[in-house]
């Protein structure tokens, strides 16, 4: 059986590495990787490869940024290509960005099976790019492999075919299980003691200046309670200079270019709390058991609130700081482990592909 893997863009690289591992000692089973190169700046690529562990790309297809059309056209002329000259057996495709729904649609319309990890999570927002992304790419996808119980219950909604279904777990916290041990601090300029980490992306919260000018006044307010370490996402920087190039400036907001996997992995499990958009945040956290503080309405990851140390504060600014004055006080949210976030995902998803 021949798989071939498809990643694009940082969120994906964790998820890829433990499946990579899982199949590597099956002498049955060839991989291949692709790399469409949507994310290609050494420390939001290159970088995860070396400390995730994962092999060099098979393929490369350097598509670099541009709109989401353009992006999502550009993969998928090049990646169906790929597909023709490899002919694997199954397309793997991982999370929620334009590289997972190209290459989906691709495979799809050759007549390759596709296998979606991370299948079924719903913000139910279909302004967010991803969500469009989970829509179609499940949609097309033969094998649907989840992480949590409502992603099956979405799925279900939807008409998919419950044998296509398979509640495998969550392979982030695979990797969080891994590499846990080894992860290290980046050298944070200025710190001395408790922090809050903050990350933040999302076009919905960056891109229009009202909202990310609220959002940093906030941020300002709550770094005079404790300072916040601010790696920055190159969307956000670029949005942040352009509304001006001073407002972050206070010593107790400490920004730091992107860091790598482990000092993420690091900067979180030693946070007093996190504040960010991202979805890999709100899970990673509540397998850590920081509590988390999620700038935005709406997740689709919900299994994060209602087990784990996640708190939806929308941007509603004011709630922020009341969850952050609760954490201050001693009283953060505790949380429990999902079921199937127990490191071992990657192994059900062999199970899973070996018998199908
Ligand atoms: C993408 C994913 C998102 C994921 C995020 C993590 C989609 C729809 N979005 O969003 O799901 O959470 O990655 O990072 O697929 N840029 C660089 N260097 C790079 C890549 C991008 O400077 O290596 C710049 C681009 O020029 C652009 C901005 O960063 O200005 C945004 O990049 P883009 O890939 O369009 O979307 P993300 O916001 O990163």
């Amino acid at each position: 059986m021949h798989l071939l893997h498809v990643v694009g863009a940082r969120p994906n690289f964790m998820k890829v590495a433990p499946v990579i591992r899982a199949f590597r000692d099956r002498s049955d089973i060839e991989q291949t990787l692709v790399h469409t190169g949507q994310h290609y700046d050494p420390n939001l690529s290159d970088i995860f490869f070396e400390q995730l562990e994962i092999p060099r790309p098979d393929v490369s297809l350097e598509v670099g940024s541009g709109s989401h059309a353009k992006q999502t056209a550009e993969i998928m002329i090049r990646f169906e290509e790929t597909v023709l000259e490899h002919k694997p057996d199954w397309v793997m495709v991982y999370g929620d960005i334009n590289s997972t729904v190209a290459a989906a649609l691709v495979a799809a319309k050759l007549g390759i099976k596709v296998a979606h990890v991370e299948a079924g999570l719903r913000s139910f927002d279909r302004e967010m790019p991803e969500e469009l992304n989970r829509l179609v790419t499940d949609q097309l996808s033969d094998l649907l492999l989840t992480t949590s119980p409502e992603a099956e219950q979405n799925l279900a909604n939807e008409g998919v075919p419950g044998e296509k279904v398979h509640f495998v777990g969550n392979v982030m916290i695979d990797t969080v299980r891994y590499l846990v041990d080894k992860a290290t601090m980046p050298r944070v300029p200025g710190l001395d003691g408790e922090y809050s980490l903050l990350t933040m992306h999302r076009p919905s919260n960056v891109d229009v200046p009202e909202t990310l000018t609220r959002i940093i006044a906030a941020l300002k307010d709550i770094s005079q309670q404790i300072p916040i370490v601010f790696p920055i996402h190159p969307r956000t920087k670029s949005r942040i200079e352009a509304l001006d190039a001073n407002v972050l400036d206070t010593p107790n907001i400490i920004v730091l270019e992107p860091v790598g996997y482990l000092e993420s992995l690091a900067l979180q499990k030693h946070a007093k709390f996190v504040m960010t958009d991202s979805g890999g945040l709100q899970e990673e956290t509540t397998a850590l058991g920081v509590p988390c503080l999620t700038i935005r309405e709406n997740t689709e990851r919900p299994i994060t609130v209602t087990e784990g140390t996640n708190t939806l504060v929308g941007t509603d600014m004011d709630h922020l700081r009341a969850e952050v004055n609760k954490i201050l006080a001693g009283d953060g949210k505790a949380g429990r482990i999902p079921e199937k976030w127990d490191g071992h995902a990657a192994e059900r998803i062999v199970g899973v592909l070996t018998t199908v």
